[in-house]
């Protein structure tokens, strides 16, 4: 029987990931198949479980679910601790495995992809929440020499330093003390795209030669990258290296072969305009 896997969230139907998946499986040979679920509101256990005993071998979860699936993991790995929130389970029996490869995937495209080291560097990550909260991590392993997240409500960064107590690198400003540095690589992790805005960061945080990285993607010029391209800024990318990335680690879990990614990357990367 061919093994089955999918993505759960709502909405679901913009999902990239049965194309990549598949992308991934016919690249190296794995006999497997991908579909997508819309989850209902408030019902991710269940409708998790119907799924399983359907055979359901491993799943992805994007919004609104990665802290029901944090709560459904019977175990749950460090990035997936650190996050608060799970993107991939994989079943096992009665187990529940939870992982987090969003971070993981964003710190990879960064260095891999885009060859921009964060090592040594200056990075400044706008927003405190969730997709914030699971970068951190993964970009603090590579040893920038000084990451500042940004924030709009004062407390919401107290939680994160508490997850980070050793971190030296690790700062936090509101956004109206952002400018006395200029950082090498810029991150919106906010949300405030949805509103048709940018965070209000000051043209002078972004360094000569920065990268402009906004996490979301298939969004096009977002009013954060624009914001970017007025400051100067050259290097403006979307987020899709970042979901391809994530796919390969959970199909790697799954099925014990890394795909390679930059084929993906190309085909589904649309010009930002
Ligand atoms: P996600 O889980 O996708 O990270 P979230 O938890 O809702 O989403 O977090 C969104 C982040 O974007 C928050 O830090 C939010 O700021 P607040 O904590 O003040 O709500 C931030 N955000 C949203 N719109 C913003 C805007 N227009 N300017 C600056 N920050 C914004």
């Amino acid at each position: 029987m061919t093994d089955l896997y999918a993505v759960i969230g709502n909405p679901i139907s913009h999902s990239k990931s049965p194309l990549i998946h598949k992308g991934f499986a016919e690249a190296t040979g794995q006999d497997l198949d991908y579909i997508a679920i819309e989850g209902p509101f408030g019902r991710f256990a269940e409708t998790v479980d119907a799924w399983r005993d359907k055979g359901l071998r491993g799943l992805n979860i994007t919004v609104p679910f990665k802290m029901d699936a944090y709560r459904y993991a019977t175990r749950r790995d460090a990035a997936a601790r650190e996050a608060g929130a799970v993107n991939c389970l994989t079943f096992d029996g009665a187990e529940a495995e939870g992982a987090n490869y969003d971070g993981i995937g964003l710190a990879r495209d960064i260095e891999a992809n885009l060859a921009t080291p964060v090592a040594g560097r200056t990075v400044l990550v706008l927003g405190t929440g969730g997709a914030t909260r699971g970068a951190l991590g993964p970009l603090l392993a590579r040893g920038p020499a000084r990451l500042t997240v940004a924030f709009r409500t004062p407390g919401k960064e107290a939680e994160l330093r508490a997850l980070f107590p050793e971190a030296r690198a690790l700062d936090f400003l509101a956004y109206a003390d952002l400018g006395g540095e200029a950082y090498d690589l810029v991150l919106n992790a906010t949300s405030a795209t949805l509103s048709g805005e940018a965070p209000p960061v000051p043209l002078k945080a972004f360094a000569r030669g920065a990268l402009a990285y906004d996490l979301a993607y298939g969004k096009g010029l977002t009013p954060f990258l624009r914001l970017a391209r007025a400051a100067g800024v050259t290097r403006c990318v979307d987020g899709v290296g970042m979901l391809v990335e994530q796919a390969a680690e959970a199909f790697a879990r799954w099925r014990g072969v890394r795909p390679e990614t930059k084929t993906m990357i190309e085909k589904i990367t649309v010009p930002l305009v």
